[in-house]
């Protein structure tokens, strides 16, 4: 695996990939690497070209009150996974390549309307900070086909709307949320959680299945079934932010005939904040 900290750096080796027709994939993390970064790093090498990973922790998506400076960082570690995965090139840049002019003086770039909703809310430099270092690491990798994972469910759609809208040559994939055997989602926020937390944490995945159960067997009043939802997890020890039903692919609010749906939900134990979601398909 290349290892490379600066832009001209990753654009000489990808130019070099290009110019060999090979299909260039890539998966953007902030680190503190587990299986679900691996199941992005195994997906982007199934188009049998050169995989590259980026690793930074970006200030930009981190408010004042936010976990910036306790964000796991595992750099040994995981530089020893993606060997493992066989990753081709790994760029990790260091902020001030990442941000020349600092982070006030750093042109931003905002996907409107979805990116003040549902997490918008509680965070919303979040969406803002997320699109602006996408951004930038699009236009420095110059990729044909870039991999995020559906735990960021939110994320996920808002990559895809920046890239439509901002017609970036660049086609994005989603992968599919792993978990561990009682339902919690990866995350490297899982971490945070005491021992007890942790045992009552896999009650946002039961959760939201109950709603998407609920839905498959043609139950629409949403307000209801997310309400209900809330008061299980109130029940279960955890502090709902928002359970909410929505159109799968632009997040609106579904209407009575909608099929396609996802659930979303956000919760807090103690202090840290837990986010999942389950697509659901109750087309007949
Ligand atoms: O999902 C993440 O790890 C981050 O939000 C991303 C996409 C790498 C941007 O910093």
């Amino acid at each position: 695996m290349i290892v490379v900290d600066s832009i001209e750096g990753v654009r000489q080796l990808v130019r070099t990939y290009r110019n060999q027709d090979q299909t260039v994939a890539f998966v953007p993390t902030m680190g503190n690497l587990h299986r679900g970064h691996v199941a992005l790093i195994k997906k982007a090498k199934k188009y049998n070209g050169p995989v590259v990973v980026s690793l930074f922790v970006n200030p930009l998506q981190f408010a004042e009150n936010e976990d910036f400076s306790t964000y796991p960082r595992t750099l040994e570690r995981d530089r020893a996974v993606l060997e493992e995965q066989d990753v081709d090139l790994l760029f990790l840049p260091e902020q001030r390549v990442m941000y020349p002019r600092g982070l006030q003086h750093q042109t931003k770039v905002e996907v409107p309307d979805l990116g003040s909703i549902l997490e918008g809310v509680t965070r919303p430099h979040f969406f803002q900070g997320v699109t602006t270092v996408v951004n930038r690491l699009f236009n420095i990798v110059q990729a044909d086909i870039a991999i995020f994972g559906k735990k960021d469910y939110q994320q996920w759609v808002v990559i895809r709307r920046m890239v439509e809208d901002l017609a970036m040559p660049v086609e994005v994939v989603g992968v599919n949320t792993v978990r561990e055997q009682d339902g919690l989602a990866l995350s490297s926020r899982n971490s945070y959680l005491t021992a007890d937390q942790r045992r009552v944490a896999p009650a946002l995945y039961r959760t939201l299945q109950g709603v998407a159960d609920s839905l498959r067997r043609g139950e629409a009043n949403y307000a209801q079934l997310e309400e209900h939802a809330c008061a299980d997890l109130s029940d279960s020890g955890l502090r709902p932010d928002y359970i909410s039903i929505r159109h799968r692919r632009d997040l609106m609010m579904p209407d009575k005939n909608e099929t396609e749906y996802v659930v979303l939900g956000a919760v807090y134990l103690g202090q840290t904040r837990l986010i999942d979601n389950v697509e659901v398909s109750s087309r007949v």
